[in-house]
Protein backbone atom coordinates (compact mmCIF):
# COMPACT_ATOMS: atom_id res chain seq x y z
CA UNK A 1 0.00 0.00 0.00
CA UNK A 2 1.13 3.25 -0.99
CA UNK A 3 2.48 5.58 2.18
CA UNK A 4 2.17 2.71 4.67
CA UNK A 5 4.87 1.92 6.85
CA UNK A 6 7.63 -0.31 6.51
CA UNK A 7 6.58 -3.05 9.46
CA UNK A 8 9.27 -5.86 9.86
CA UNK A 9 9.09 -8.46 12.45
CA UNK A 10 12.65 -9.93 13.52
CA UNK A 11 12.94 -13.29 15.37
CA UNK A 12 16.25 -14.04 17.02
CA UNK A 13 16.08 -17.49 18.19
CA UNK A 14 19.06 -19.49 20.47
CA UNK A 15 21.24 -21.13 17.53
CA UNK A 16 24.78 -20.27 17.08
CA UNK A 17 25.51 -17.12 14.76
CA UNK A 18 23.15 -14.66 16.73
CA UNK A 19 25.59 -12.14 15.22
CA UNK A 20 23.45 -12.34 12.51
CA UNK A 21 20.05 -11.40 14.32
CA UNK A 22 22.02 -8.83 15.98
CA UNK A 23 23.26 -7.37 12.70
CA UNK A 24 20.41 -7.64 10.92
CA UNK A 25 18.41 -5.69 13.61
CA UNK A 26 21.32 -2.33 13.45
CA UNK A 27 20.41 -2.39 9.80
CA UNK A 28 16.76 -2.97 10.31
CA UNK A 29 16.35 0.42 12.36
CA UNK A 30 17.97 2.44 9.57
CA UNK A 31 15.43 0.83 7.07
CA UNK A 32 12.08 0.23 8.48
CA UNK A 33 9.22 2.27 10.10
CA UNK A 34 8.52 -0.04 12.73
CA UNK A 35 9.90 -3.04 14.08
CA UNK A 36 8.90 -6.05 16.23
CA UNK A 37 11.12 -7.97 18.03
CA UNK A 38 10.93 -11.22 19.15
CA UNK A 39 13.97 -13.17 21.10
CA UNK A 40 13.97 -16.37 22.42
CA UNK A 41 14.45 -17.53 26.22
CA UNK A 42 18.05 -18.67 24.98
CA UNK A 43 19.58 -15.71 23.17
CA UNK A 44 20.67 -14.28 26.25
CA UNK A 45 22.39 -17.28 26.78
CA UNK A 46 24.12 -17.05 23.13
CA UNK A 47 24.79 -13.32 23.42
CA UNK A 48 27.37 -14.39 26.55
CA UNK A 49 29.08 -17.46 25.12
CA UNK A 50 29.62 -15.47 21.64
CA UNK A 51 30.15 -12.51 22.34
CA UNK A 52 31.75 -12.30 25.99
CA UNK A 53 29.06 -9.67 26.83
CA UNK A 54 27.38 -9.67 31.00
CA UNK A 55 24.40 -7.35 30.22
CA UNK A 56 23.19 -9.67 27.09
CA UNK A 57 19.81 -7.55 26.45
CA UNK A 58 18.22 -6.62 22.92
CA UNK A 59 17.35 -3.43 25.02
CA UNK A 60 20.92 -2.94 25.94
CA UNK A 61 21.74 -3.41 22.15
CA UNK A 62 19.45 -0.66 21.26
CA UNK A 63 20.64 1.17 23.52
CA UNK A 64 24.53 0.92 22.15
CA UNK A 65 23.01 1.85 18.25
CA UNK A 66 22.39 5.49 19.08
CA UNK A 67 19.33 7.20 17.49
CA UNK A 68 17.53 5.61 14.34
CA UNK A 69 14.09 6.33 12.33
CA UNK A 70 12.25 2.90 13.68
CA UNK A 71 10.02 2.39 15.99
CA UNK A 72 11.25 -0.71 17.78
CA UNK A 73 9.03 -3.01 19.90
CA UNK A 74 10.62 -5.96 22.17
CA UNK A 75 7.79 -8.58 22.71
CA UNK A 76 7.55 -10.97 25.33
CA UNK A 77 8.31 -13.73 23.76
CA UNK A 78 5.26 -15.88 25.84
CA UNK A 79 2.27 -14.01 25.15
CA UNK A 80 -0.09 -13.96 22.47
CA UNK A 81 -0.87 -10.23 23.54
CA UNK A 82 1.22 -8.79 21.19
CA UNK A 83 1.19 -7.20 17.47
CA UNK A 84 2.75 -10.24 15.47
CA UNK A 85 0.48 -12.49 16.55
CA UNK A 86 -2.57 -11.94 14.81
CA UNK A 87 -3.05 -11.20 10.75
CA UNK A 88 -4.35 -8.16 11.12
CA UNK A 89 -0.96 -6.45 12.08
CA UNK A 90 -0.44 -6.05 8.60
CA UNK A 91 3.75 -6.19 8.05
CA UNK A 92 6.20 -6.75 5.32
CA UNK A 93 7.72 -9.87 6.12
CA UNK A 94 9.52 -11.79 9.37
CA UNK A 95 12.91 -13.08 9.35
CA UNK A 96 13.98 -15.17 11.56
CA UNK A 97 18.14 -15.18 12.09
CA UNK A 98 19.51 -17.35 13.02
CA UNK A 99 16.82 -20.00 13.41
CA UNK A 100 17.52 -22.66 15.04
CA UNK A 101 16.26 -26.46 14.00
CA UNK A 102 13.91 -26.39 16.90
CA UNK A 103 12.13 -23.14 15.75
CA UNK A 104 12.16 -24.32 12.68
CA UNK A 105 10.73 -27.49 13.62
CA UNK A 106 7.92 -26.28 15.20
CA UNK A 107 7.18 -24.02 12.58
CA UNK A 108 6.89 -26.78 9.99
CA UNK A 109 4.56 -28.97 12.75
CA UNK A 110 2.68 -25.49 13.07
CA UNK A 111 2.53 -26.00 17.11
CA UNK A 112 2.22 -22.04 17.42
CA UNK A 113 3.06 -22.67 20.87
CA UNK A 114 5.20 -19.06 21.66
CA UNK A 115 5.10 -16.21 19.95
CA UNK A 116 8.18 -16.95 17.48
CA UNK A 117 5.90 -19.77 16.16
CA UNK A 118 2.94 -18.28 16.39
CA UNK A 119 4.24 -15.20 13.79
CA UNK A 120 5.90 -17.64 11.63
CA UNK A 121 2.36 -19.50 11.79
CA UNK A 122 0.63 -15.88 10.75
CA UNK A 123 3.43 -15.26 7.87
CA UNK A 124 2.22 -18.43 6.25
CA UNK A 125 -1.31 -18.69 6.44
CA UNK A 126 -1.70 -14.63 5.30
CA UNK A 127 0.75 -15.53 2.57
CA UNK A 128 3.38 -12.99 3.68
CA UNK A 129 7.29 -13.32 3.39
CA UNK A 130 8.98 -15.62 6.23
CA UNK A 131 12.82 -16.00 6.15
CA UNK A 132 14.40 -18.46 8.31
CA UNK A 133 17.86 -18.04 8.09
CA UNK A 134 18.83 -21.41 9.37
CA UNK A 135 21.79 -22.66 11.36
CA UNK A 136 23.08 -25.83 11.67
CA UNK A 137 25.58 -28.66 10.25
CA UNK A 138 25.55 -31.07 9.11
CA UNK A 139 21.68 -31.15 8.54
CA UNK A 140 19.94 -35.05 9.75
CA UNK A 141 16.62 -36.27 7.71
CA UNK A 142 14.46 -34.89 10.31
CA UNK A 143 16.04 -30.83 9.42
CA UNK A 144 15.59 -31.40 5.53
CA UNK A 145 12.21 -32.41 5.87
CA UNK A 146 11.01 -29.42 8.15
CA UNK A 147 13.24 -27.17 5.49
CA UNK A 148 10.74 -28.79 2.47
CA UNK A 149 7.91 -28.64 4.22
CA UNK A 150 8.66 -24.92 5.47
CA UNK A 151 9.01 -24.48 1.71
CA UNK A 152 5.97 -26.33 0.67
CA UNK A 153 4.21 -23.96 2.65
CA UNK A 154 6.10 -20.67 1.47
CA UNK A 155 8.76 -19.55 3.62
CA UNK A 156 12.10 -18.72 2.10
CA UNK A 157 15.31 -21.30 3.87
CA UNK A 158 18.20 -19.10 3.90
CA UNK A 159 20.83 -21.20 4.96
CA UNK A 160 23.76 -18.92 7.18
CA UNK A 161 26.31 -19.95 3.84
CA UNK A 162 28.54 -16.61 4.09
CA UNK A 163 29.74 -15.75 0.17
CA UNK A 164 33.32 -14.87 -0.07
CA UNK A 165 33.87 -13.83 -3.83
CA UNK A 166 33.84 -10.30 -2.63
CA UNK A 167 36.39 -11.13 -0.29
CA UNK A 168 35.17 -9.89 3.07
CA UNK A 169 38.00 -8.79 5.13
CA UNK A 170 36.32 -8.90 8.47
CA UNK A 171 33.64 -11.24 10.10
CA UNK A 172 31.01 -8.60 9.95
CA UNK A 173 32.03 -8.36 5.87
CA UNK A 174 31.32 -12.12 6.02
CA UNK A 175 27.93 -11.98 7.99
CA UNK A 176 26.59 -9.47 6.08
CA UNK A 177 26.61 -11.28 3.02
CA UNK A 178 24.18 -13.42 4.20
CA UNK A 179 21.99 -10.86 6.23
CA UNK A 180 21.57 -8.21 3.09
CA UNK A 181 20.80 -11.63 1.19
CA UNK A 182 17.95 -11.62 4.12
CA UNK A 183 16.91 -8.16 3.95
CA UNK A 184 16.28 -7.91 0.05
CA UNK A 185 14.33 -11.09 0.75
CA UNK A 186 11.77 -8.90 2.43
CA UNK A 187 12.55 -5.84 -0.57
CA UNK A 188 14.62 -4.20 1.63
CA UNK A 189 17.80 -2.66 0.18
CA UNK A 190 21.18 -2.43 1.77
CA UNK A 191 24.24 -0.96 0.33
CA UNK A 192 25.76 -4.90 -0.53
CA UNK A 193 27.98 -4.93 -3.52
CA UNK A 194 25.96 -6.93 -6.41
CA UNK A 195 27.95 -9.99 -8.78
CA UNK A 196 29.79 -7.85 -11.73
CA UNK A 197 28.94 -4.49 -10.85
C1 LIG B 1 26.10 -22.21 22.37
C2 LIG B 1 24.94 -22.90 21.70
C3 LIG B 1 24.91 -22.99 20.32
C4 LIG B 1 23.84 -23.60 19.68
N1 LIG B 1 23.83 -23.64 18.32
C5 LIG B 1 22.78 -24.16 17.67
C6 LIG B 1 22.74 -24.13 16.25
O1 LIG B 1 23.63 -23.64 15.57
N2 LIG B 1 21.63 -24.62 15.63
C7 LIG B 1 20.58 -25.16 16.34
O2 LIG B 1 19.62 -25.58 15.72
N3 LIG B 1 20.60 -25.20 17.70
C8 LIG B 1 21.67 -24.72 18.38
N4 LIG B 1 21.70 -24.74 19.76
C9 LIG B 1 20.59 -25.39 20.47
C10 LIG B 1 19.37 -24.49 20.64
O3 LIG B 1 19.68 -23.36 21.44
C11 LIG B 1 18.23 -25.30 21.29
O4 LIG B 1 17.82 -26.35 20.43
C12 LIG B 1 17.04 -24.47 21.68
O5 LIG B 1 16.05 -25.31 22.27
C13 LIG B 1 16.44 -23.78 20.48
O6 LIG B 1 15.25 -23.13 20.91
P1 LIG B 1 14.85 -21.68 20.33
O7 LIG B 1 14.81 -21.84 18.85
O8 LIG B 1 13.50 -21.44 20.95
O9 LIG B 1 15.87 -20.69 20.81
C14 LIG B 1 22.77 -24.13 20.44
C15 LIG B 1 22.80 -24.04 21.83
C16 LIG B 1 23.87 -23.43 22.44
C17 LIG B 1 23.88 -23.31 23.95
Amino acid sequence: MMGSPTRVILGITGASGVLYGLRSLEKLVHLADEIQVIASANVQDIIRTELDDHAPTIEAFLEQLGSFKADVRVCNPKSYFEPPASGSYRHCGMLIAPCSMGTLGRIAAGTSDDLMCRAADVCLKERRKLVLLARETPLSLIHLRNMTAVTEAGAIVLPACPSFYHKPATLMDAIDTVVDRALAQLGLQTASKEWMK
